[in-house]
């Protein structure tokens, strides 16, 4: 019997695990440098939460997560995406009694019953980041810019930084009565879907992916000319500020995202190179999810970076790199194998990463093996070496060579490796 991965899903291992690793330690880091820390919420919720934040007429909720009814008659839900569970997290543990701003960042596995295609899986790996408790558009902006950074430090280029505002609850009424006027005449070309949105929630017409829906959808208003006088302020706050920090930025009018829990401010982060699948990163403020959860009104705000995509563009753009040990340690015969894993056990006792031959193979063959892992030194260790007392080394990048007793091998490797 014969297994494969399931459709929409990979194993991720060497080298491209290296790129990921790359990729959440310089999140990390970056993140750190803004505040923000850890966060672990599970994988599995109560359907209820996704339905209750990303929106009961969304894509997302309608037809793409995986939902199940465990053995105790609950109906939970493989998260579809990072903010909602922290939103739940957040919530329920009072983490709001806190000082504001409290931030926070997670990486691991999402889960969406998606067509899959190039950039687009059923298992994804998101990176995201979230901050309770601030309203200020400068926080906004500072996110954002964590955001330009992290890339930057990745070496990431031809990157377009979309912003948008889509408003709240005091602009919407009149942006949805200026969309049902744009759709009336419009309704018998749309998508089935989009002819029940029409009724819902005629926003996420802009939204849909239906070539039919997309062309109808051509010259509808913008939430944008709809704002009211705090989301105008808000907005131009923010876009004076990330001019501020010279971050270059293009406003999207279109750009409605897929998810119903957003206000205010909504931001993409989006790459040519990346086909139909564009959006490396995006997120927005969500200012009524803590009270919808059932918490005290907090404003916030966060992103989440998708990994596959990001990983994707460095691997096209080299930026990558493969780690090498420091030490390779070819050996000939039984007590020069003896010997070698002796020095092999001391040098990695200090920290060193030493990669050991095995004499069944030539020292023609080690040496391939040393060349082909790119390590940094050679110790050579035979017969002759065991009987004098003094190792060959050889540094691969330059072919210098020579020879050291085992204790300053030691040493030497020790301190140099
Ligand atoms: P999202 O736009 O649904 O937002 O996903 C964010 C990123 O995850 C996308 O830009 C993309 O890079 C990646 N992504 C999404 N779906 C897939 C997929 N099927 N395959 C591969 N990559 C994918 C959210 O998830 C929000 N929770 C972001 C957020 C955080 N907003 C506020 N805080």
């Amino acid at each position: 019997m014969k297994y494969s991965a399931l459709k929409g899903v990979h194993d991720i291992y060497p080298p491209d695990i290296f790129d990921w690793q790359k990729v959440e330690s310089l999140a990390k880091n970056v993140f750190s440098v803004y505040g923000f820390q850890e966060l672990r919420a599970p994988i599995i919720e109560s359907t209820d939460v996704f339905i209750r934040s990303i929106g009961e007429t969304t894509d997302i909720v309608e037809k793409e997560m995986y939902t199940f009814t465990d053995k105790g008659g609950r109906r939970i839900t493989l998260r579809p995406e990072g903010t909602a569970p922290v939103v739940r997290c957040y919530v329920e543990n009072h983490l709001y009694k806190l000082p504001a701003p409290q931030k926070f960042f997670y990486y691991g596995p999402m889960f969406r019953h998606e067509r899959p295609q190039a950039g687009r899986f059923r298992q994804f790996h998101q990176i995201g980041a979230e901050a309770f408790g601030v309203d200020e558009p400068k926080i906004d902006a500072e996110i954002f810019s964590m955001l330009r950074i992290f890339f930057q430090r990745l070496g990431l280029k031809g990157l377009k930084f979309e912003v948008n505002s889509i408003g709240c609850e005091k602009c919407r009424p009149d942006h949805r009565s200026a969309l049902l006027n744009f759709f009336s005449g419009r309704i018998d070309g749309l998508c089935p879907d989009c002819k029940r949105r029409y009724h819902h929630n005629p926003l996420r017409i802009l939204d849909c992916k239906v070539p039919a829906c997309i062309s109808l959808r051509e010259g509808a208003p913008h939430v944008t000319d709809f704002l009211c006088g705090e989301c105008r302020e808000h907005f131009d706050t923010f876009l004076s500020c990330i001019k501020m920090l010279d971050i270059p930025y293009v406003i999207n009018p279109n750009m409605v995202r897929g998810l119903d829990y957003y206000t205010r401010t909504t931001f993409e982060v989006t790459c040519e190179h990346l086909g139909a699948q564009n959006a490396v990163a995006a997120g927005g403020r969500y200012d009524r999810l803590v009270k919808d959860f059932g918490g005290p009104p907090t404003p916030a705000i966060g992103f989440a970076i998708g990994m596959e995509r990001v990983t994707s563009l460095m691997k096209a753009s080299g930026t990558g790199s493969i780690p090498a040990p420091p030490v390779f340690i070819a050996a000939i015969g039984k007590r020069a194998e003896e010997e070698g894993l002796v020095i092999a056990d001391r040098l990695r006792q200090k920290g060193v990463w030493v990669e050991l031959g095995y004499s069944v193979n030539s020292l023609k063959s080690q040496m391939r093996r040393a060349d082909r892992l790119s390590a940094g030194h050679v110790i050579i260790i035979g017969e002759d070496e065991i009987r004098s007392g003094r190792i060959k080394w050889k540094r691969l990048s330059d072919s210098a060579q020579g020879e050291m007793t085992f204790i300053e091998a030691e040493e030497f490797f020790g301190e140099n490796g």
